[in-house]
């Protein structure tokens, strides 16, 4: 019993949230680059603000991040005093190829990675990278208005051809893009979509989508191609529905709305277009523009593994009531009187996350990866800087006491757990610095001030001990 002695122990961040070192390195903008703090970021986020210069009056969080461009060095040092199996990590695009589609990469921005990828092989680190973590160059979404362009396909399998080529000894799980079923919800974050007025939004978030689905597909291949031994993953913003009462139609609305999430993954873990988003794009005249061969590359392609963020589950009903709702991951819900909240309103339960990977395993009998679950919090360090975070531990003690359970007694393949924010990054949704998910504290505020100095939290050895004995001291 227990968790397989390979079970990959360990932490995530993206570049966009911990890289910083935005105009260094030859790099070119990309779109969270421009998603500033403060009351426009959600429209922008929405693809209803035009957003793509820079303002002086904005401050950008990404810009500098937690400077991991410049401290990662210490960083990875910190992870390996963890005793960290795998480390999931981003690479940014445009530090590759700064306008997304140049004729040659970018030396400068190849060998950056090269270095934290040969740090990690040399802390006996192994690492989980992501393609695209909420990352579609400015040039491209100027030139082509981001994934609605079928050209954004070919950019796209260039520079995942160019990455795996050049790390192919060095990574060997790659996951090809963020928790994918973004691009319905926030279209700019996830596929650099800005909306006109008189623009059919579903029409050109689905056909977005496909784009997203080929592109995936054709990379998969490639990297296959490159090293048989290169295990590829989709990655979904996971949580399932529950119905808000036992009524028939709050339970067909909840299987409905898994449907929807689900879409994405289905197309890239079973190798076709699901028959219910069919008979969606039928009833709601959505007519996609599709390439001959795309079916046979969707077909032949499958990922190898399927990998998810959660955070929350989620409540929905089939009824239009006047329902108390709260916020989570991406999209809002409806309040479950069950569950408490966190201090953002994302509703913590753990056993939705053992509900969770029986739906998915059951789904798609394909391994399973959780690449992100943690607590955002307001942590108040004392004098030194030290965090006596309790309330982390006990939600992330709970998250593993769950998903044991669903390897344990339920029987599914789960490949590893990789905390979201190891070390405190910027927040994706509200680009706050403050809601800190880290077990390693990170000095600098909201404002961007602070020494940037990193200091252990009480996490941080509680997870050390955690990871030593493969999940069994809690
Ligand atoms: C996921 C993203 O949506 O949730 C991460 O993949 C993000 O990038 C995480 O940071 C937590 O969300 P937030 O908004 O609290 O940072």
């Amino acid at each position: 019993m227990g968790l397989p002695k390979d079970f990959l122990w360990g932490g995530a961040t993206a570049a966009n949230q911990a890289e910083g070192g935005m105009l260094e390195g030859g790099r070119g903008l990309t779109n969270t680059d421009l998603m500033p703090i403060g009351d426009d970021r959600k429209a922008i986020a929405l693809g209803t603000l035009d957003n793509l210069e820079r303002r002086s009056a904005y401050f950008y969080p990404s810009e500098e991040a937690i400077d991991m461009y410049h401290h990662y060095q210490e960083d990875i040092k910190l992870l390996a005093k963890m005793g960290l199996k795998v480390y999931r990590m981003s690479l940014s695009w445009t530090r590759i190829f700064p306008n997304g589609d140049d004729e040659i990469p970018n030396e400068e921005g190849l060998l950056f990675y090269e270095k934290i990828l040969l740090e990690l092989k040399k802390n006996g680190i192994e690492p989980l990278v992501t393609l695209a973590h909420f990352d579609v160059p400015v040039a491209l979404i100027k030139k082509y208005g981001g994934w609605r362009d079928r050209r954004m396909v070919d950019a796209y399998v260039r520079y995942a051809k160019t990455v795996f080529t050049r790390y192919r000894e060095l990574v060997h799980y790659w996951l090809t893009i963020n928790e994918i079923n973004i691009l319905l919800h926030q279209p700019f974050v996830g596929g650099g979509l800005i909306f006109k007025e008189g623009d059919n939004i579903e029409q050109i978030k689905y056909q977005a989508a496909h784009h997203q689905l080929v592109a995936s597909a054709l990379a998969t291949k490639i990297a296959h191609e490159i090293n048989r031994n290169n295990l590829i993953g989709c990655m979904l913003a996971g949580g399932s529905h529950y119905p808000y009462t036992s009524r028939p139609e709050d339970y067909l609305e909840a299987i409905h709305r898994d449907n929807g999430e689900y879409f994405f993954i289905d197309v890239q873990a079973r190798g076709y277009y699901p028959r219910y988003a069919l008979k969606k794009f039928e009833r709601e005249n959505i007519v996609l523009s599709v390439e001959t061969e795309d079916e046979r590359i969707l077909r032949e392609n499958t990922v190898d593994f399927v990998s998810f963020s959660y955070y929350c589950s989620r409540t929905v009903s089939g009824f239009d009531e006047d329902y108390a709702t709260t916020t989570g991951n991406l999209f809002k819900s409806i309040k479950n009187a069950y569950l408490p909240s966190t201090e953002w309103g994302w509703q913590i339960d753990p056993l939705g996350l053992r509900s969770s990977l029986n739906m998915l395993y059951n789904r798609y009998q394909k391994p399973l990866f959780i690449v992100e679950n943690g607590l955002g919090a307001n942590d108040l360090p004392d004098e030194s800087g030290y965090v006596e975070d309790d309330y982390r531990i006990d939600y992330i003690r709970k998250h593993i006491e769950a998903f044991k359970d669903a390897v344990e007694i339920d029987g599914v393949e789960l490949l590893g757990y990789t905390t979201w924010g190891i070390l405190d990054v910027t927040a994706a949704s509200t680009g706050q610095m403050s809601k800190r998910y880290g077990f390693i504290y990170v000095d600098r505020d909201d404002e961007g001030k602070g020494s940037l100095k990193r200091i252990p939290k009480k996490s941080y050895h509680w997870y050390k001990k955690v990871i030593a004995s493969n999940g069994e001291v809690l």
